[in-house]
């Protein structure tokens, strides 16, 4: 991972947590990057030019007008950066970036850029969790941006809460991962299909059979796919996740009908597919054509067994490669085995719910993975990190 030979404009706007941006630009030089720094006018009363720019190496900008009568290219600036990070951003400065109210150089440089554009908000607690904050941070991450959040703890007002910059350390490795990410792409011209969510199985027109499935595993593989170079078919069912990574076509549906009719458009000409989809087993035989009156004390629904996607795909299989999950409560690993071989799998994703933080909901997931040979052990991790050791695991049995 490094961030040797990048070109970094960090923009800094008017908060207290601007002092922490020494310590960020000191990183950023240590480790080989070039660092131009521009600044808000206001961002001058916290830290000062001098300083910055006897670290960074380069003179600071705050305005479009230089001495000597020259004049401080915004457009220059932002087709210079390999990225731009604006850290601290005030809840001024990401209002206007994601409004467009272009009024001093940071925001025309930043209006100019055509590179990946990072915000690491610093505000006060009730900032930070006023509505407007946090439509303005989902309208920037809408724009393709990468928020970096603050971080909990003790704010200059003396509150405590979420507000507090995230540290430089954490910046640093944010833009660390991102250009390690891009530089690596290892599943270049590969194009992967993912199922994922749970499936809807209409009972009449206001009731269904569900479960308790996010979403979040498939959406969170899709991502760190799409990050390696691979072209994404997303095949959800209904799931409150959104992403806006380029190189993911998603595609919504309900049932588990709808969610294998929607597979097999795409699963001939994919490389690798995984099913983390939650899919209903069995779906009502009927759907009622009205709402359903509540007139006895029993509803007897008859169910029907739901298509199985996956074991489908197993059984079509020809180039592909198939990975499939198992979601257990007990004989967790004879049964994921078990699946792996009926299932045609290459390999299988095993989570239990006795395990905690695993499964459906948590933003964490604990998993085993199994093949025909081998059976590997990994940690409680974010399911963001599952997804890379997901990921790290196919590649390496791409390469067998
Ligand atoms: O047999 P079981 O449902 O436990 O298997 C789980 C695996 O099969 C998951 O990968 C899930 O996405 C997939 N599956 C499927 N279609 C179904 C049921 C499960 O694709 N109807």
């Amino acid at each position: 991972m490094s961030v040797s030979g990048k070109k970094i404009l960090i923009a800094v706007s008017g908060g207290i947590a601007a002092y922490k941006i020494h310590f960020l630009i000191r990183d950023f030089v240590k480790k080989g990057a070039e660092v131009q720094v521009i600044m808000t006018p206001d961002a001058e009363k916290f830290v000062t030019k001098l300083s910055l720019s006897t670290l960074s190496k380069k003179p600071v900008y705050t305005d479009f007008y230089g001495d000597n009568g020259t004049w401080n290219s915004h457009v220059e600036l932002a087709l210079w950066a390999d990225v731009i990070i604006v850290a601290p951003c005030t809840s001024n400065t990401l209002s206007k970036m994601v409004h467009g109210t272009c009024d001093n150089l940071l925001i025309a440089t930043y209006m100019s850029a055509k590179c990946p554009v990072f915000i690491a908000p610093a505000m006060d607690l009730d900032m930070y969790q006023h509505p407007s904050t946090k439509k303005n941070l989902e309208l920037a991450e809408s724009y393709g941006h990468y928020i970096i959040p603050a971080e909990s703890g003790e704010l200059a007002s003396g509150l405590i809460g979420q507000g507090r910059m995230a540290e430089p350390e954490t910046i640093v490795k944010k833009i660390e991962e991102f250009f390690n990410s891009t530089q690596h792409k290892t599943l270049e011209g590969k194009t992967i299909l993912i199922t994922a969510g749970p499936t809807y199985e209409a009972i009449d027109p206001v009731r269904f059979i569900g479960n308790h499935s996010s979403g979040k595993m498939g959406f969170s593989l899709a991502e760190e796919a799409a990050k390696r170079g691979a072209k994404v078919i997303l095949i959800s069912g209904p799931s409150a996740e959104k992403t806006n990574i380029q190189n993911i076509e998603i595609h919504r549906v309900t049932s588990a009908k709808e969610m294998l009719e929607e597979v097999f458009q795409f699963y001939e000409n994919v490389d690798v597919a995984i099913a983390s989809a939650a899919v209903a087993d069995y779906a009502p035989k009927e759907v009622a054509k009205e709402k359903i009156k509540k007139n006895d004390d029993n509803l007897t629904i008859e169910l029907i067994k739901n298509p199985d996607i996956l074991k489908t795909m197993g059984e079509k299989k020809n180039h592909q490669f198939l990975v499939g999950f198992a979601l257990e409560t007990q004989n967790e690993e004879e049964n994921a085995k078990g699946k792996l071989e009926k299932k045609n799998l290459d390999m299988i994703v095993l989570n239990s719910l006795r395990d905690e933080g695993a499964g459906f909901k948590n933003d964490t997931n604990k998993i085993k993975i199994f093949t025909k040979t081998e059976k590997t052990e990994f940690d409680l991790k974010s399911k963001d990190e599952v997804a890379k050791d997901i990921f790290n695991f196919i590649e390496n049995q791409l390469l067998k």
